[in-house]
């Protein structure tokens, strides 16, 4: 139940809507919003925030009703053994064109990946789903897009100079080095060979890339996107017009001198990231977003330390039982998992797991990755760490510059805290779409991407059926062109219909497009649905428009037109 408060803040009167919850037994108070100073302007102010909340709740407990049955069933206590191993994953890409080893013809270079055609196409959709999402689709949260080498100065104030390593050993079997986590010291094992490291060869290895800027003034390349955000944050929160609560995300390459990359892109030297820094006033902390109602595998540090098994658990209820601590860090865990579930990744192959104290970065106060299940082992896919007032405070300090900004609401100027920062890496999420698309049919004899369309490097492949009737040809050639104008398509020529249909199977095209003797009395094309090889037969005039629907869900392929299968 909602009530309003009155608080005295420096002699002045200010009005706020607040709530009591109870959190582990305990009634605990939030605020929900400030409403003004009056008293008057506070209660029409808080009538209106009510019904509100009201009416989101409910349309909001129906749709998360059926997220929660559908999570139910989709998070299984131990996940499904990945389909194909990570070096087999490699090859297909490479052979379909979807990666390659960068410098390949030179013998190759480590830790470096080149895209092709396919591959960047994905990339390029895995980049554009998650800035619509998280910047697009938000009020609170807007972009920028900051410079690869910045003032030296910036990684000193961020604690990478100094902090920002790796502690490698040398394996008494195979001498290869290997990178040692803190937490693992005394424990680890070679990831090469599985012998015992050398412990007289402990060293410090700097991840930073270093480089020369102008005659001799050195710089590095950034390792994070995060730090463009930190020193941009008060031009970006003025200029944007911002109010605390809110976000600023970053797409952009990154760099990391690591000690071994391996596993395919998982671990490389030069990746990009998607960031959001999300801001908070730390004296009004609470979430005032409804947190989304999934059930996902937790990992805490507490399990962790007794020993205990990944237990199954919906977020809002690991935070009512204080395993997560604060309601931000609930929210972006599970708008984090529910992006990765929305865009057909299986929620069965994903956890979260809280990190030690003992391994938490020197910037962190509590974080939790978002944890997938590769063909290597669960691993880090995403972190989301608190990283409290850290980071405007060394800046600072370093620079000498005020970065409080002026909370209108509170009339006073306060330096915000960095409550969230869901941090992902684009080649990772390559790597978990990928996995999670891959499928051997046995029936079709060939490998078949179930990729969400969205995704898909091609939408539509379109073909005439045969290639020696000219009229269909040529109807072929003007869908083809037409469709160009909006989607990525191909128009395919090569071998039997067949074989056209398996090559798009193997890349993920999920619609193929015929057009056939009937097309030239009927004005009609067929699409093949790639999953389920059912087929509808749509009038030309109106394929632009239900080729759209299709990729963004809007329509189930068997209303989508004629069916005849
Ligand atoms: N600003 C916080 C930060 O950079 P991080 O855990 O070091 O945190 C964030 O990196 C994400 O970047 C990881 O969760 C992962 O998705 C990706 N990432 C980190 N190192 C990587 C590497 N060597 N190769 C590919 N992706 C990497």
């Amino acid at each position: 139940m909602a009530f309003i408060v009155k608080k005295k803040i420096h002699g002045k009167e200010y009005y706020y809507l607040n709530e009591n919850k109870r959190v582990d037994g305990k009634v605990k108070t939030k605020t929900i919003a400030y409403l003004g100073k009056t008293k008057k302007q506070a209660e029409k102010k808080a009538k209106e925030i009510i019904k509100r909340l009201d009416g989101s709740k409910e349309i909001m407990d129906k749709k998360e009703e059926k997220i929660d049955e559908q999570t139910k069933k989709d998070v299984k206590s131990e996940p499904e053994p990945q389909k194909i191993s990570i070096e087999n994953l490699a090859t297909f890409c490479k052979r379909k064109g979807f990666v390659y080893q960068s410098g390949e013809i030179y013998g190759g270079y480590a830790g470096f990946w080149d895209f092709g055609h396919l591959g960047v196409e994905i990339k390029n959709n895995i980049k554009k789903e998650w800035w619509k999402s998280h910047v697009t689709e938000r009020e609170d949260v807007v972009g920028i897009d900051g410079s690869i080498i910045t003032h030296p100065q910036v990684w000193e104030a961020s604690g990478h100079v100094d902090s920002f390593s790796d502690l490698i050993f040398v394996c008494k079997k195979c001498k290869k080095p290997g990178k040692v986590d803190r937490d693992e010291l005394g424990k680890a094992k070679c990831e090469f060979c599985g012998g015992d490291y050398d412990e007289s060869t402990a060293k410090e290895f700097k991840l930073m890339f270093e480089t020369r800027v102008g005659e001799n003034s050195k710089s590095y390349l950034r390792p994070e996107t995060a730090q463009l955000i930190f020193i941009n944050f008060k031009s970006v929160y003025e200029n944007a017009r911002l109010k605390l609560p809110c976000g600023i995300a970053q797409i952009g390459k990154v760099f990391r001198n690591e000690i071994a990359p391996r596993d395919f892109l998982f671990r490389s030297r030069e990746f990009e990231q998607m960031e959001i820094e999300y801001f908070i006033n730390p004296r009004k902390s609470s979430c005032p977003y409804k947190i989304p109602n999934i059930e996902i595998l937790f990992y805490s540090e507490e399990m962790q330390k007794k020993g205990k098994e990944p237990e199954k658990m919906k977020i809002i209820e690991a935070l009512k039982k204080g395993v997560i601590k604060k309601d931000w860090h609930a929210y972006w865990l599970a708008t984090e998992f529910l992006w990765f579930k929305n865009l057909g990744a299986n929620p069965g192959n994903f956890r979260l797991r809280q990190h030690k104290k003992d391994e938490l970065a020197h910037y962190s106060t509590d974080c939790w990755d978002l944890e997938y299940h590769f063909p290597f082992g669960w691993k880090e896919l995403e972190g989301i760490a608190d990283r409290g007032d850290y980071d405007l405070l060394q800046h600072e300090k370093f620079s000498g510059k005020d970065l409080k900004i002026f909370d209108e609401e509170i009339k006073e100027k306060i330096l915000p805290h960095i409550v969230c920062e869901p941090s992902l890496g684009v080649e990772r999420a390559f790597l978990v779409f990928m996995l999670d698309s891959y499928f051997y049919d046995k029936e079709r004899k060939n490998i078949i991407l179930k990729m969400n369309p969205k995704l898909t490097p091609i939408k539509a492949a379109v073909f005439p059926i045969v290639k020696i009737n000219q009229k269909i040809v040529e109807i072929s050639r003007a869908v083809y062109e037409e469709l160009k104008k909006e989607f990525e398509v191909i128009y395919d020529v090569g071998g039997s219909v067949g074989r056209r249909y398996s090559r798009n199977d193997e890349i993920g095209t999920p619609f193929c497009i015929t057009i056939d003797e009937e097309s030239l009395k009927k004005d009609d094309i067929t699409i093949r649905d790639r999953n389920t090889k059912k087929q509808v037969r749509v009038k030309i005039s109106e394929l632009k428009n239900i080729l759209g629907k299709l990729i963004k869900g809007e329509i189930e392929f068997e209303k989508s037109g004629e069916f005849f299968n």
